[in-house]
């Protein structure tokens, strides 16, 4: 029973060059043992059909009881063809996109022997210093609940689980991971009730609604009791109050880190804590097999815990058709043929092309022609490849289209095109600025580059100062100096402070990560072929300083609004308004909207409706669409 509930890295099946290879168990020959002798009932973070097979049939014709593994991975964006960071995604406020890319890459997973993805993460994220921002849908509680529920019917589909193109999907961080005390990843939550189940909770309920079957535990505390061991939360509010009936595993090690948390003496007692609090799972620490026999024999744990435990993960394991086919049809063959396909790449670059915000564009200088000016493209991220974002163990870096190789297709004539990086991300490069001042002194246009880097908006990549890195900055300040028309490409996992020329330069595209097409989707909206209808999920600060900066906050007894001018809430540098708020983005037509009508007398029911309409008009000479957006709150509320 204890083997059933222990999950380790896949060492056959591991990519060594992706993840730190001290992670994994390492030694294929013992963990077959185990497998044989029903000691590892799951595996994570292995991928490829054949040796999925191979494994598989081990555990199902090698061990005494035959039950198969499961296997999962951090399928979080797109397997071999990379589509949009989430956050990027959630720009598109397009819940039927969300869930095509999911449906997309589950396809992929399956076919490569996966039973279950760790995603969607639906952790709110209104602390733009935190690095994993980028994983979820932004700061606001309904966008991030519909892509939740998008991700989720997408990775499921909706033939069942058991169908073998169904991926199990496992909202995470369950609970307020994205709270942490100055956005400082795995720090402290001190949250109140009401913001944990008006704000932090409502994506993990609509996605359990959506029938996803499992969720991870979180790595931080609520309240002062870890989420991992507190029952409240993964009992009566999960099992009790939500009728959840799938599993909970562990966050990797978070039950063994209750010892560092200060909340179990040592791995007995983590173990025990956990599995009385309500995780089934346990996710590499190997905690639960090495102390559930004995926690048992000594009566700390009733056997009645361990086989609720046990029941929840085969039951999952029944649902995904494995006790009918461990191999969930998968072959080689079919590998090959439903994975990195011509479609999924068209998907990655509509995805894309959706995903991108456009901030500002003073004198309709986008889009640009695509012949006949010299184009000087300037900064780390023009012939970067750096462009699937974090959370991609396993995409294919053969398939990848920088920016500059996106310009290059776009353009009529491609040697009008000057590339130079000026800069590298963190560090600056001997003699950059100069060669980039001249380049830019030869061309008609700059477009500028520059922003993080994949590894810096992650996890464990919290940011003090959420700016563009500073020899970056210089860059920009040098290049703008030129005089000639700049349009800024932002390469970013989380909403940041833009200053100076950056912030002053004619045209912004928010541009984030766009996976597998990311030069293509940007060279579609850059030269017009599309026009951009991305919106802002995060708000654009003025200074890191706001930080957590959000628009549904409350209005204080002192708002910034109010007319005394000494006493209000906000700051001596900044007042407390966005560079960009959410919802925020423009594209190439002009969109106007007429006075609003509200029906039903203007009163909206309790528990009732209301209907609200507007004309919208595009009276520009481009093609555009709009999304259409409404913002209500009560004049006057209890809660
Ligand atoms: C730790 C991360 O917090 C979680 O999101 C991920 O799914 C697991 N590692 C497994 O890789």
């Amino acid at each position: 029973k204890a083997g059933q509930l222990n999950l380790l890295n896949d060492p056959f099946r591991f990519r060594p060059q992706s993840v730190n290879p001290t992670d994994s168990d390492g030694n294929p020959a013992r963990v077959a043992e185990d497998i044989r002798a029903g000691r590892l009932g799951n595996l994570f973070n292995g991928v490829g059909a054949e040796s999925g097979r191979e494994i598989q049939r081990i555990a199902v014709e090698e061990s005494r009881l035959k039950i198969p593994l499961l296997f999962a991975a951090d399928i979080i964006h797109g397997l071999f063809t990379v589509f949009p960071v989430p956050l990027a995604e959630a720009s598109s406020w397009d819940v039927d996109l969300a869930y095509r890319t999911a449906r997309a890459a589950a396809v992929e997973g399956a076919a490569s022997a996966i039973h279950q993805t760790y995603a969607p993460m639906v952790d709110v994220g209104r602390d733009q210093r935190w690095g994993r921002v980028v994983e979820g849908a932004g700061e606001d509680v309904l966008l991030n609940t519909l892509m939740a529920v998008a991700r989720t019917r997408g990775f499921q589909g909706q033939r069942g689980l058991a169908d073998p193109q169904a991926l199990l999907a496992t909202p995470k961080h369950i609970a307020a991971y994205g709270a942490a005390e100055a956005g400082l990843d795995y720090n402290t939550v001190d949250i109140s009730e009401a913001t944990l189940k008006g704000v932090y909770l409502p994506p993990f309920k609509a996605a359990f609604e959506a029938g996803a079957l499992s969720t991870m535990s979180a790595f931080n505390d609520i309240n002062g009791v870890p989420a991992t061991g507190n029952e409240w939360l993964l009992t009566d509010l999960l099992r009790g109050e939500w009728g959840f009936e799938g599993f909970v595993v562990s966050d990797y090690t978070s039950e063994q880190e209750l010892i560092a948390h200060g909340f179990a003496a040592d791995g007995r007692d983590a173990a025990r804590i956990a599995l009385l609090a309500g995780v089934d799972m346990s996710m590499v620490s190997g905690l639960y097999l090495e102390h559930i026999p004995d926690l048992v024999a000594s009566g700390d744990v009733p056997m009645a815990v361990v086989d609720r435990a046990v029941r929840r993960v085969l039951s999952v394991k029944a649902a995904l058709g494995l006790f009918d086919d461990p191999y969930r049809g998968t072959s080689v063959e079919r590998e090959r043929r439903e994975v990195g396909t011509a479609e999924h790449y068209a998907l990655a670059r509509e995805a894309g092309r959706r995903s991108v915000v456009m901030l500002k564009n003073d004198g309709g200088l986008l889009p640009l022609p695509k012949s006949g000016r010299r184009i000087a493209l300037i900064g780390p991220f023009g012939p970067s490849l750096d462009v699937f974002g974090p959370w991609t163990i396993w995409g294919d870096e053969s398939k990848r289209v920088s920016l500059e190789q996106g310009f290059r297709e776009a353009m009529v004539d491609p040697s009008l095109l000057t590339v130079i990086e000026g800069s590298g991300v963190e560090a600056p490069v001997d003699g950059g600025i100069e060669a980039a001042v001249a380049a830019a002194q030869a061309a008609d246009i700059v477009v500028l580059a520059i922003g993080e880097s994949q590894g810096m908006s992650a996890e464990a990549q919290s940011r003090a100062d959420i700016v563009v890195p500073p020899p970056q900055q210089a860059l920009a300040e040098a290049v703008v100096a030129t005089g000639k028309p700049v349009v800024v490409l932002l390469r970013n996992g989380r909403a940041l402070e833009l200053s100076g020329a950056v912030r002053d330069a004619e045209a912004i595209l928010v541009t984030w990560f766009l996976g597998s097409e990311m030069g293509r989707s940007v060279a579609d909206l850059v030269f017009g072929d599309h026009a951009p209808d991305g919106r802002l999920p995060v708000s654009f600060p003025q200074l890191s300083g706001q930080q957590p900066f959000y628009y549904s906050r409350k209005t204080t007894g002192r708002p910034a609004s109010s007319r005394d001018e000494g006493y209000k809430a906000q700051f001596r540098e900044a007042g407390h308004t966005p560079l960009y708020p959410f919802g925020h983005g423009l594209t190439y037509g002009e969109v106007h909207y007429g006075a609003p009508s509200v029906g039903g007398g203007g009163v909206l029911p309790w528990d009732g409706a209301l209907e609200v309409s507007v004309q919208v008009t595009n009276t520009g000479r481009r093609a555009a669409s709009e999304v259409v957006q409404l913002y209500i709150r009560d004049r006057v509320a209890t809660m």
